[in-house]
């Protein structure tokens, strides 16, 4: 890259939240609709309740759930679906997990230290790739991550899952649900939280049971003990209740209000196609600008596999890659930093476990206008921490 700083950009991104999570929320959003909340009552209310199931029917409608799948509000946000899922449904037979970035790596070391299941197959590979999917044992229960958010490396597509098999896939959407289209009949067990592509807020994590799924918790006990917050049976049976909006512990009506408003807005634009169009634009304008930069690239080695969420960077300068690891550390931060101090990018620097570089959400909630304005700040500021 010639050794020329280009020009200050004159326009800033109108929104610089760029963060992979809490993302920026709806274009137009105000806290004005939040006045509708059902606060200062029981969320066990006939009130309360019909908050909860009017945010679990739009979302079933927005993502075409099949009627016979279950949709639940759990604790702990994603992170709390996840692991209730794990706890409450693995044992019964072996598991491959897949791991490529943090968090299945986090599911692998949970999986592994937590529960202490030996018949248990890592399939893993390193920031930029996927494991081998054809080595996938789908007599086994499966564990994944559908979009690995810390390097911005997806699956392609559910090919190479099939339609019927024998263990329970396990499928965590967080990063990937209302922006890419998923294989609702061949996923057992899907999670999610609120403050990914809807731009919500943190605190509830939401969990997506197949038939399948129900029939393993209505059949099989693990051998350890499961806190309250993780039952989804009673008595053997599965708690239907939950997937009505009976939450199993309180949640924040406040928090149920907003994630109702972005749903809402999710259907006025036209819904999941609609979200998923708006994702991949943005994605297709950073594609651009990555094909023609002399400095960065994708970390996903395969164009397949990019994903359009949350989209991981690297860079590919030759003085940059010079550096030792400290030092190309600090050169990634102070970039991040420069972009923050000028109000052009918020929280864009690499998850703190991922190879150093940047990481852009393009969810659904982003404008690509404001992509487009970020683009000339990144060589901007590129340059200038170069120099600095
Ligand atoms: C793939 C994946 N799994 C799990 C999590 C944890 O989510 P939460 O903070 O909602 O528990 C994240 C958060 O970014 C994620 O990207």
């Amino acid at each position: 890259m010639p050794d020329v700083t280009p020009a200050k950009p004159t326009t800033k991104p109108q929104r610089p939240q760029f963060s992979s999570g809490p993302t920026v929320k709806r274009p137009g959003w105000s806290a004005a609709p939040l006045a509708k909340a059902c606060l200062g009552r029981s969320h066990r209310s006939k009130q309360g309740k019909a908050k909860l199931a009017e945010a679990l029917d739009l979302s079933r409608a927005i993502l075409g759930l099949p009627q016979d799948y279950r949709i639940g509000i759990v604790p702990g946000s994603d992170t709390g679906a996840v692991e209730m899922a794990l706890w409450s449904l693995l044992g019964a037979r072996g598991v491959d997990v897949l791991a490529w970035e943090a968090f299945g790596k986090g599911w692998v070391g949970d999986i592994a230290q937590q529960l202490k299941l030996t018949d248990l197959r890592k399939l893993e590979a390193p920031y930029g790739r996927l494991p081998d999917l054809g080595a996938v044992d789908f007599s086994r229960d499966v564990v994944f991550a559908w979009n690995g958010t810390t390097s911005g490396v997806r699956v392609p597509n559910g090919d190479w899952i099939p339609e019927s098999h024998d263990g329970l896939v396990i499928c965590d959407a967080t990063s990937a649900v209302f922006a890419m289209e998923l294989p609702w009949t061949k996923l057992d067990v899907v999670t999610w939280s609120w403050q990914k592509v809807l731009g919500g807020e943190g605190a509830h994590g939401l969990i997506v049971l197949s038939p399948r799924a129900v029939a393993r918790l209505e059949s099989y006990q693990p051998a350890w003990p499961l806190p309250k917050i993780f039952q989804l049976t009673s008595k053997g049976k599965l708690n239907e209740g939950i997937f009505r909006g009976e939450t199993i512990n309180t949640p924040s009506l406040l928090v149920v209000e907003d994630a109702i408003d972005a749903l809402r807005w999710a259907q006025a634009i036209g819904g999941r196609p609609a979200l998923i169009a708006r994702t991949e634009a943005n994605a297709a304008i950073i594609a651009r600008w990555v094909e023609a930069s002399p400095w960065a690239g994708f970390l996903a080695e395969t164009p397949a596999t990019r994903s359009p969420t949350s989209i991981c960077l690297k860079i590919t300068d030759p003085g940059f890659l010079a550096r030792d690891a400290a030092g190309q550390a600090a050169f990634a931060k102070a970039l991040a930093d420069r972009l923050e101090a000028e109000g052009a990018a918020f929280d864009i620097g690499a998850y703190r476990d991922a190879p150093p570089g940047l990481r852009i959400w393009g969810g659904a909630t982003v404008e690509s206008s404001d992509i487009e304005a970020l683009l000339p700040w990144l060589d901007w500021a590129f340059a200038e921490t170069r120099r600095a």
